[in-house]
């Protein structure tokens, strides 16, 4: 089948390179894709927000199945206008990327569904959100409702904290994002993500991974997209991922089929494990970016197979997704400056060497410029190993890092600690 994948990321070049091993997969298309992508796709420089020309594009080319790597074209409709025209979609519509693309709709669905996940008050004006601090301890979390970028959560440990993060949402500092304000209980315990595919009536399970969100070494600094991840996440049991799959995956999946808005495509569940069991921290309607780079690098089988099972009510009858021993880590490699103004134009040399001895480098945020490759975003390469342990896939990882010549760039040197630390115990 002719297949295009939506995007330009790590994520995507993974997903890419996925893809085009697949036996059922004939043509790649992506767009606007990157210089990595380019190695197994056509490309076309057409934005992930143009809806018109998407489709015009797929009409043109006989696409057969789409596959979406961010959020916003998903949030913005793309899936209901594909899918109106008969083509096979890997993403939800509309009223099912809610899940990602306003936190209290998925709030308000985890209090239908009885799904575990922190209390929470809905707000629209600053007064109703002041009012709401008063039946919450400290900290407390605050979150503007839409789409932020992955800004638009704040952790007040005051209260005069809280008032100002609510004055902030309210006064405009998120855009549209912050017209409503959801309150939250603070939860404690590990962070890990969950995978599952889903077609809107079935569910499968798709792995785990753990990522890291600040910049700097020991998890400090603001907060990022991710530095790097590795898959699995072992404190994610097989008994923690099956209370997943039962208390929140398939509640989530059931509820929004009954509701007549059935879920096609990934969700990635970020988790808090907590004294009293997993608990959702919020719902993301595609892959996680960089967590996707270790699950492709680990996924054995047809991958377009199987998201076409998914995107057309076929994934009972389709192989359940197998993945090799051991553990995949990436390493995200930045360009200074990243998370503020990323620095670019920074020559980048050396990533076949890297690549020897099956480490893969995703390319982000890269571009050619007169034949040489260069920085061309915050997240610039994902450098991505493979070994019988975490402590194994970081120091091969790293050993690629550093035959990479990026001046300009830096990275993380402790991606994995926490399992790391584990092993070495
Ligand atoms: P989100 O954008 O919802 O993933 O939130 C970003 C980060 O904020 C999460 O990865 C958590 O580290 C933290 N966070 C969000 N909600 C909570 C909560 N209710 N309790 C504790 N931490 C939270
Ligand atoms: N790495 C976190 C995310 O993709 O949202």
């Amino acid at each position: 089948m002719n297949i295009l994948l939506i995007g330009s990321g790590g994520r995507e070049h993974a997903l890419a390179w996925q893809l085009a091993q697949s036996p059922s997969c004939a043509k790649l298309y992506a767009t606007p894709g990157n210089p990595g992508i380019e190695t197994y796709a056509e490309c076309a420089p057409i934005a992930v927000d143009d809806l018109d020309k998407l489709v015009a594009f797929v009409e043109a080319h006989r696409i057969q199945l789409v596959v979406v790597g961010p959020e916003a074209p998903l949030v913005a409709g793309l899936g209901n206008r594909l899918r109106a025209l008969g083509i096979a979609v890997f993403g939800p519509d509309a009223a099912a990327a809610q899940l990602e693309g306003s936190k209290g709709f998925t709030k308000d669905l985890c209090a239908r569904a009885n799904i575990p996940t922190a209390a929470y008050v809905r707000c629209t004006s600053a007064q109703e959100a002041l009012a709401a601090l008063d039946d919450i301890a400290i900290p407390v979390v605050i979150k503007a409702d839409g789409l932020a970028a992955g800004k638009g959560v704040i952790i007040a440990e005051s209260r005069t904290e809280a008032e100002g993060a609510i004055a902030d949402m309210f006064g405009g500092a998120f855009g549209g994002a912050g017209a409503e304000v959801v309150i939250e209980e603070f939860m404690t315990g590990e962070e890990a993500s969950f995978f599952a595919l889903s077609d809107g009536q079935h569910v499968v399970a798709f792995g785990s991974a753990q990522d890291h969100k600040r910049v700097g070494d020991g998890d400090v600094g603001p907060n990022t997209g991710g530095m790097g991840a590795y898959s699995p996440a072992p404190v994610l049991t097989p008994e923690l991922q099956q209370a997943v799959m039962d208390q929140i995956i398939r509640p989530t999946v059931d509820t929004l089929a009954a509701d007549g808005t059935p879920y096609v495509g990934v969700l990635f569940a970020g988790l808090m494990l907590t004294e009293a069991g997993p608990k959702l921290i919020e719902y993301n309607c595609r892959f996680g970016d960089p967590e996707c780079q270790v699950l492709m690098m680990r996924f054995k089988g047809d991958f377009a197979a199987l998201l076409h099972a998914a995107a057309t009510g076929t994934l009972a009858e389709a192989p359940a997704p197998t993945f090799t021993g051991g553990y995949a880590l990436t390493v995200v490699m930045a360009a200074k400056g990243y998370p503020g103004t990323p620095e670019k134009g920074g020559a980048i040399r050396h990533i076949a060497d890297a690549e020897a001895g099956g480490v893969r480098v995703f390319h982000a945020g890269t571009a050619r410029a007169d034949g040489v490759l260069v920085a061309a975003g915050g997240r610039v390469l994902n450098v991505t190993a493979i070994a019988p342990t975490v402590t194994e896939a970081q120091a091969r990882a790293y050993a690629a890092v550093d035959k990479i010549d990026f001046a300009s760039g830096f990275c993380r040197r402790d991606i994995g600690w926490r399992e790391v630390a584990r092993e070495a115990r």
